[in-house]
């Protein structure tokens, strides 16, 4: 009895030393046995991963919001209102912003609280990069290892699938992605219609090369054997590209292989403070993904404001808590925790520092560390340098992208200056959609104008000269003799800055017309205005033929 329990003891130890000489390279991507990763399936993903006209708007692709450069999140900073609806309170939260409120017959529309302005998410963007390490996914991990088919409800993968449980969200989501009620097979009969990444610029040479000028039925026939464009297909093929996106390569990863060098001094201070039994960090922040994938509350807000992971398994202990993030490549990808309430990881630092800001059902292992100011620093330089993998930082393969729409000056762009209507409110142009030529609706609006005032439309193929005014008001377009000017009737809703129209049509598709660009201005008769009428900015909007 005694030689058996004492050869087990041994036998554990044995083990647990073995288990942590592993623990410190990343493990093998698991891989669902119904979805192999294959080399034309992490390609298609990838095609699929960077075009934005898997969203019904064409503005909005996932690596809109996951840029790796940007640690895999996203530094634009949109604020959502928080739990009370009200922007500017301290519940607000930095999320990623998607599309504009589109209605069911994909028209931009004016929808609370965002009116005509991208709406945001309710959760910072976490890192798809190293995501495939992760059992569960989201904030949350609503996103399961058994993936569901969308339309049929059905399994279609029973372990290790939460990749494919997380991407069946975005397309359909009428924050991020979608139109009212858009539903997959819509968003699969749209894409297989669309030509791949016809909106996307510096398509990195290998992808172009492999996409060769082919359609997406070309592609899946590639990928999955046969041309049919589902959604399964299209989530299985975009999941397999995330499992290309391991990062192992940061300082931290050379040190951990014996090259002691590869840390100075104060970043080794840092690993031992993170490491050590005050500040606890590694608990948490365990192995070599920096994460044990648990859920805890660290007390970032009150509880009520967003329940985590307790939303999901209605289990009260679980109120507050969130899944711990990989810290991999943190350095980039500012602001941090679930609400990005903080701004950098000095903020992060004090905040551990101080054992967190909200009491209620937190981890007793976050409580006040007394840092000196010379650990904190050392803290935040381990995790600043030693965690940052300079292919990430760098954009280089895997983690190369192409150049979104979105990112470039096609984007329709306002010039020069309005006047401002009732209330002292300026109207606006809503213009985002890609002006390409073809485009089956390209939708686009005016607002903050005063409700029910008449409301005009001006277009020419000239500019005018800056600073050129007509009866005291702002005039950008140079009356040519291609110069329109439209009655649309009133502008809807009612109150100072409160009136919107918006139009969705079909753009020509001669290609002669690529390169031209038009001149927009509207207007408001509005008695509130210092001179009667109140306008938009100019709006300059270039034709583009897709490739
Ligand atoms: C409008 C911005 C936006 C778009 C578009 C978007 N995401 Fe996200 N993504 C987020 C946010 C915000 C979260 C966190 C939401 C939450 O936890 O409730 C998230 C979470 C994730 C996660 C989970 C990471 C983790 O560690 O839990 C992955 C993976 C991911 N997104 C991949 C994708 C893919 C693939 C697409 C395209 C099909 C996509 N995202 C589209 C904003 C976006
Ligand atoms: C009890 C577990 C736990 C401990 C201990 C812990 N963390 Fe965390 N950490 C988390 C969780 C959970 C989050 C996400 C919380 C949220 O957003 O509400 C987080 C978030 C972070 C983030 C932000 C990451 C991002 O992408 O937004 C950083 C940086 C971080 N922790 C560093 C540390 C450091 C440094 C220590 C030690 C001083 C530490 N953590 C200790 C669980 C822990």
């Amino acid at each position: 009895m005694r030689a058996a329990a004492t050869s087990i003891a041994l036998a554990v130890l044995v083990s647990s030393f073995a288990g942590l000489a592993v623990a410190q390279q990343i493990p093998p991507v698991p891989v669902p046995a119904g979805n192999p990763i294959t080399p034309s399936k992490a390609n298609l993903g990838k095609v699929l991963f960077f075009d934005e006209q898997l969203s019904s708007t064409r503005t909005v692709a996932c690596a809109t919001c996951h840029i790796a450069s940007r640690g895999g999140s996203d530094p634009r900073f949109g604020f959502h209102p928080g739990a009370d609806g009200v922007f500017g309170t301290a519940d607000d939260v930095v999320g990623s912003p998607g599309v504009i409120a589109t209605d069911a017959n994909q028209q931009t529309t004016k929808a609370d609280p965002f009116a005509l302005v991208p709406q945001v998410t309710n959760r910072k963007a976490p890192s798809m990069i190293n995501a495939a390490f992760s059992p569960t996914l989201f904030w949350d991990g609503r996103a399961t290892p058994q993936f569901v088919d969308p339309l049929t409800g059905q399994q279609v993968l029973n372990q290790f699938a939460a990749l494919e449980s997380q991407a069946a969200g975005p397309p359909t989501s009428a924050v991020e992605m979608a139109h009212a009620s858009r539903d997959w097979t819509e968003v699969a009969t749209h894409l297989g219609a669309s030509k791949p990444l016809a909106l996307a610029s510096n398509v990195p040479a290998a992808l172009a090369a492999w996409i060769n000028g082919r359609s997406y039925p070309q592609l899946f026939q590639e990928a999955f054997g046969t041309n049919a464009v589902t959604p399964v297909r299209i989530i299985e093929a975009i999941a397999t590209y995330e499992r290309t996106l391991v990062s192992n390569q940061a300082p931290i990863d050379a040190f951990n292989a014996g090259q002691q060098n590869a840390l100075t001094p104060q970043q080794n201070q840092g690993r031992l403070i993170f490491n050590g039994p005050n500040a606890n960090c590694a608990v948490c922040h365990a192995g070599p993904l920096f994460t044990n994938n648990s859920f805890q509350n660290i007390g970032v807000r009150p509880i009520a404001e967003d329940l985590g992971r307790g939303a999901v398994t209605g289990n009260p202990a679980d109120n507050g808590r969130f899944k711990v993030p990989s810290l991999r490549n943190v350095a980039l990808r500012g602001p941090y925790f679930h609400n990005g309430s903080a701004a950098t990881l000095v903020d992060v630092v004090e905040f551990y520092n101080r054992g967190g800001d909200f009491h209620v059902n937190q981890n007793p292992l976050v409580h006040p560390l007394n840092l000196t100011q010379g650990q904190k620093d050392a803290l935040v330089a381990f995790l600043t340098v030693a965690l940052t993998d300079p292919r990430v930082t760098n954009e280089v393969a895997p983690f190369d992208r192409p150049t979104l729409y979105t990112e470039t000056d096609r984007v329709p762009a306002s010039f020069g200056v309005g006047a401002a209507g009732s209330g002292g409110v300026v109207p606006r142009f809503v213009a985002v959609e890609p002006p390409y030529l073809g485009n089956p609706d390209f939708s686009f609006g005016i607002a903050d104008a005063l409700g029910q005032a008449p409301a005009f439309l001006a277009i020419d193929v000239l500019a005018s000269a800056p600073g050129t005014t007509i009866g005291g008001v702002p005039l950008h377009l140079a009356v040519s003799p291609a110069f329109q000017l439209w009655s649309l009737g009133s502008y809807a809703d009612v109150g100072a800055g409160e009136g919107w129209l918006a139009f969705s049509t079909a753009l020509p598709t001669n290609p002669t017309l690529a390169g031209l660009t038009l001149f927009l201005q509207a207007f408001a008769m509005d008695a509130g205005a210092e001179h009667g009428v109140a306008t938009t900015p100019g709006l300059s909007m270039e034709f583009f033929a897709t490739p």
